[in-house]
Order: C-alpha cells, then sequence, then structure tokens
C-alpha cells in the first residue's frame, strides 16, 4: 500500500461541501480506507484561531492580510497535521484548500492569482492534492442554501453575488489548466448523487482490498 492520498474539495460557499465531505469520508472508511476529514481554515490549534479572526463580521481585513492570513492557517495545518498523517499512509480528505485562496483572494478580491500562488509555495511548498472535487453549483444556489441553513452570515458570506460569481469562473478556468487533478461535479444534484460521482472521479485512487 502507498501513502496516503490528499483529496481536497472546493466551491463557492453552499455548494455542499461539509455534507459531501462527511459522506465521503464515511463511504471511504467503509472501503477499509484510513481517512482523516480536516476543514480550512482550521484543523489545528492556531489554524481554527486564524479562521475565527478572518472570518468575524466586525474586523476589518484587507486583501493582502487575508491572504496571508489563510496562507498562514494553511502552514500550521500541513506541517502539523497533513504532511504527518499522509506520511503514515492516511487519507487527508481536506474541505477547501490552496484553490480556495487562488479564487477567493486571486480572483474574487483581485490580487492576481499568479500573486496568491506564489504566498502558498511559500507557505506550503509544493504539496499538490492527488484528486480535487470541484462542487459545482450557480451562485444563486450557492445563496440561497447559505439563507436557508440561517445563521449570522460570516465575513465573505456577506459579500455580494457578483464577488462568488467572480469566484466560481475562477475555479473553472482552475479546472480547465488542470484537468487531470480537479474534477468538476454538478453540485445542484441530490446529495446521494454527489456522493457517488465524488467516489467515481476518486475510484482509481482507491486500493481494492488486499492491494
Ligand atoms: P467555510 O467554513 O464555509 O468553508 O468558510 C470558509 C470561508 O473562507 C469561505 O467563505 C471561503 C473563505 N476562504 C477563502 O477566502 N480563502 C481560503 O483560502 C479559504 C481556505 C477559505
Amino acid at each position: 500500500m502507498t501513502g496516503g492520498r490528499l483529496i481536497t474539495i472546493e466551491g463557492i460557499d453552499g455548494a455542499g461541501k461539509s455534507t459531501l465531505a462527511a459522506t465521503l469520508a464515511e463511504a471511504l472508511a467503509g472501503r477499509g480506507v484510513r481517512v482523516e476529514l480536516l476543514h480550512e481554515p482550521g484543523g489545528v490549534g492556531l489554524s481554527e484561531r486564524i479562521g475565527e479572526l478572518v472570518k468575524d463580521p466586525s474586523l476589518k481585513v484587507e486583501a493582502h492580510a487575508e491572504a496571508l492570513l489563510y496562507a498562514a492557517a494553511r502552514a500550521e495545518l500541513v506541517r502539523e497535521r497533513v504532511t504527518p498523517l499522509l506520511g503514515e499512509g492516511v487519507w487527508v480528505l481536506l474541505d477547501r484548500f490552496v484553490d480556495s485562496s487562488l479564487a477567493y483572494q486571486g480572483a474574487g478580491r483581485e490580487l492576481g492569482v499568479e500573486q496568491v500562488r506564489a504566498i502558498n509555495l511559500f507557505a506550503i511548498g509544493d504539496l499538490t492534492p492527488d484528486r480535487t472535487l470541484l462542487l459545482r453549483i450557480a451562485p444563486s444556489t450557492g445563496r440561497a442554501r447559505q439563507g436557508a441553513r440561517g445563521g449570522e452570515p460570516d465575513r465573505l458570506e456577506l459579500e455580494s453575488e457578483r464577488f462568488f460569481e467572480t469566484i466560481a469562473a475562477a475555479y473553472e478556468q482552475l479546472a480547465s489548466a488542470e484537468p487531470g487533478r480537479i474534477r468538476p461535479i454538478d453540485a445542484e444534484q441530490p446529495a446521494e448523487r454527489v456522493l457517488e460521482l465524488a467516489l467515481a472521479a476518486i475510484e482509481d485512487l482507491i486500493p481494492r482490498s488486499g492491494d
């Protein structure tokens, strides 16, 4: 058996990432895969605290600072948790990763995708996911789902629909640049179907029992 695999889940807010992450982790565990589910920004103490700061609607967080905070949270998570887990042969299912920063900060905040890629390279080195599942929904659907979820929106969720359209377009560009790694999934469909499509998109990575 090879080392662990890094699988990331991406998409705009309200795309259903957390639901898929939970069901996919369960499905993989059922297939005998040792798997750990983590969520960005978070997963370890420092990154959780940075996540609270960066999403706080009462704080002014300028775009460069925002990109650096997400990168700092990621640097800690990768070195403290993700790399050791992968080294032990554990699969890491990560709800958001570098592509989120490229789409939200690079495109959404207009910092430039390549600039944001560069600070992430500094933060975590060249750790690239084995596969990325891009949950594709219309920005209006994402907004409606967030509304239905209730609760106070965080600082990023307060952004306009236009912001999310820019991010969705950036994700599409990333996917066309790396079709082998990034697999778009129609996430307007029922959750069970999204799970089936996600499993199909990583099937080739799953060891058969006995491997
Ligand atoms: P979530 O907990 O709903 O996934 O929220 C994380 C928020 O942070 C979401 O609005 C997207 C945003 N985000 C970025 O803008 N850049 C990043 O690198 C990450 C990980 C998240």
